[in-house]
Order: C-alpha cells, then sequence, then structure tokens
C-alpha cells in the first residue's frame, strides 16, 4: 500500500487483561482480547472488522485510540505512533479519531441537552465557542438530518435511531479524519438500520472521513466495506476487497460466517450446504495451540494442532492464516 494513501497503520497489536485468582489475588493468568494484530486503513476507505462475540473487536477500537493503552505494538495515525504519547500529547490528536457507540441509550447524558451533549467536544477542544458553537450545533444536527430546532431537548425526547444520529453529531463536532464505528446500528430496529448506514455512508464521501466499521452483521459489513478483516479469537483470521471476501472466502471461519446467513432465494437456501460451526468459541485465556480456530475447524490437518499458521498474501491484497493453503494448489 502507498504510503501516501495510508490513514493508519496498526503493527503487532496485543491487549493482555490480567486475571487474579488464589488467595492472594496474584496474577495469574491473562485474557488474551487482542493477539498480534497487524493491518492498514486507506484515506477514505471504509475497513469493516467482523466476528463473533468476544473476539475482540471493542477492545481492538478501544486500543486504537488509546482510551485503554495497548500490551504492545504500534498505531500510526497521520505518522504519529499513538502508542509512544504522553496522555497531553494525546489530547490535540483526539479531534482527529472518533468512535460511534452501539448503545445510543447510554451513551448520551440524560441531564444534558443534546445542543451542549455535541457543544461540549467543541468548547473543551477550543474549536468554536459562544454564537459560533451555536451555530455548529445546528450545522451539526442539519447535517444529520435533524431539526436545529431540536438542539434545547433531551435525550429522552428521541428515538433510538435519532440518539444515533446525535451520537454521529457529536463524535462529527470536531471534524475527525477518521471514525471508528462500533455495531452503531445493532441496538436499532431493523427499518431504522438501513438509514443510518447510508448516512454514515453519505457523511464519508462529504467529510471524506475513514472509517472502521465493527459489526458481527456481515451483510451489513460487507455493504459498507472497501475491505474486511475476520477476527477469531484475538487475531485476524482473513482480509482483503469486501467483494472477494464475499465471493470466495478462503479461511473456513469465514466460510463458515457465511454459510451462516439465509440466502434470499428460498430454492438455493434449499440446495445449499451448510457448514455448521461445532462447539463453542474457546476461552481467550487459554488459546487453543497452533490454530486457534482447530477446534471447530471442518477442515483440520494434524499440522493445525501444533503450528500456528501466518496471515499470508495468498492473492493480491487477499491474505488468509491457514495451513489449507501451505501447499501450491
Ligand atoms: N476490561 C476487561 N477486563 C478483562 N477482560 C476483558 C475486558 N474487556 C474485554 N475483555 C475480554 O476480552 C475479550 C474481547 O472482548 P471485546 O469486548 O473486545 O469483544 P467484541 O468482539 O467486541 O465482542 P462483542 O461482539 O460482544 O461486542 C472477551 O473475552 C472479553 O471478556
Ligand atoms: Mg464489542
Amino acid at each position: 500500500m502507498a504510503e501516501q494513501q495510508v490513514l493508519l497503520t496498526v503493527n503487532h497489536l496485543k491487549k493482555y487483561y490480567p486475571v487474579k485468582g488464589g488467595w492472594f489475588g496474584r496474577v495469574t493468568d491473562y485474557v488474551k482480547a487482542v493477539d498480534d494484530v497487524s493491518f492498514q486503513i486507506r484515506r477514505g476507505e471504509t475497513l469493516g472488522l467482523v466476528g463473533e462475540s468476544g473476539c475482540g473487536k471493542t477492545t481492538t477500537a478501544r486500543v486504537i485510540l488509546q482510551l485503554q493503552r495497548p500490551t504492545a505494538g504500534e498505531v500510526i495515525l497521520n505518522g504519529n505512533d499513538l502508542c509512544q504519547m504522553q496522555d497531553d500529547q494525546l489530547r490535540s490528536l483526539r479531534t482527529q479519531m472518533q468512535i460511534i457507540f452501539q448503545n445510543p441509550y447510554t451513551s448520551l447524558n440524560p441531564r444534558m441537552t443534546i445542543g451542549a451533549a455535541i457543544a461540549e467536544p467543541i468548547i473543551v477542544h477550543g474549536i468554536a465557542h459562544g454564537n459560533a458553537a451555536h451555530e455548529r450545533v445546528a450545522e451539526l444536527l442539519t447535517m444529520v438530518g435533524l431539526n436545529r430546532y431540536f438542539a434545547g431537548r433531551f435525550p429522552s425526547e428521541f428515538s433510538g435511531g435519532q440518539r444515533q444520529r446525535i451520537g454521529i453529531a457529536r463524535a462529527l463536532s470536531v471534524n475527525p479524519g477518521f471514525v471508528i464505528c462500533d455495531e452503531p446500528i445493532s441496538s436499532l430496529d431493523v427499518s431504522i438500520q438501513a438509514q443510518i448506514v447510508n448516512l454514515l455512508k453519505r457523511l464519508q464521501d462529504q467529510l471524506g472521513l475513514t472509517y472502521l466499521f465493527i459489526s458481527h452483521d456481515l451483510r451489513m459489513v460487507r455493504y459498507i466495506s472497501n475491505r474486511i478483516a475476520v477476527m477469531y479469537l484475538g487475531k485476524i483470521v482473513e482480509m482483503g476487497q469486501s467483494l472477494d471476501i464475499w465471493k470466495k472466502p478462503l479461511h473456513p471461519y469465514t466460510q463458515a460466517l457465511w454459510a451462516a446467513l439465509p440466502l434470499p432465494d428460498p430454492e438455493l437456501e434449499e440446495k445449499r450446504q451448510r457448514i455448521v460451526l461445532q462447539g463453542n468459541v474457546p476461552s481467550p485465556i487459554n488459546p487453543p495451540q497452533g490454530c486457534r480456530f482447530n477446534t471447530r475447524c471442518p477442515r483440520v490437518l494434524d499440522i493445525c494442532r501444533e503450528v500456528e499458521p501466518p496471515l499470508r498474501e495468498l492473492e493480491p491484497d487477499h491474505q488468509v492464516a491457514c495451513h489449507l493453503y501451505d501447499w501450491p494448489q
């Protein structure tokens, strides 16, 4: 990937949470929530991050933004390695990166008018004050499809979809270039989901935003993303162009995720062979040796139980971590 096109580079990112046990509350183990994750995002593109619950998507988001410090690795945004920065240095960079949360009901302070909530980051970062701040709030409300005169109302007066629009306005208030959307639609009614996704797409075009779009809804991720990264137990197992991942998934885990989706055509659905995943997701405290997917993989080989497969580029811009591709096909 050409350097000037890259907005975000994540290198060997790890986040291990200590687990305390025994009588003396000593650290006995670690939850390996994110375990050696690397990827890049180009300016103006959307990278979708998908995987089952607990695979480490939110933790990846939090450590990228340095809301929690990673255990190891690099996060380079616009040429700055965020992991090396002190908190006060990071403060000025916070305007460049924002997050939209999953739950619009808990992410807004119920005692604050939505105008004050949207104005807060603008004032904290010294972007505007007084009338200029008011005007900016009105502009943001209109931009996300809400009435500018709603500024004096409280969150309880709005529906879930409207609250998510408010959350988006708040995130965009400081003019970030990079926005992480962490399951921004999963708590909303299906009828509202498409509206919010379309709003995010329109804002991306209008403002030239770069997104990391986190979701377990594969169809939605495919719709909004240029590229997709598939995560399993703290690791990326496959990454590539959206269409390639959709049409020709290489990793048995990605294949199983796709196969779990119902097909719109009932005749095709009838004929299709489903790959059903066996068992539960293993614990990230003691992940399986070798390939982490080996305990559930329908195509497991002996080597998979011993040697961890590296993420390798098998086709242009399509990487996979799987021993099935160790030999030329
Ligand atoms: N603060 C924490 N302390 C200890 N373990 C944590 C902490 N936060 C997350 N974890 C663990 O890290 C793993 C990854 O969690 P994370 O929330 O990143 O998953 P996720 O992919 O976002 O899941 P979901 O789809 O449910 O949102 C889980 O096993 C979780 O229990
Ligand atoms: Mg999450």
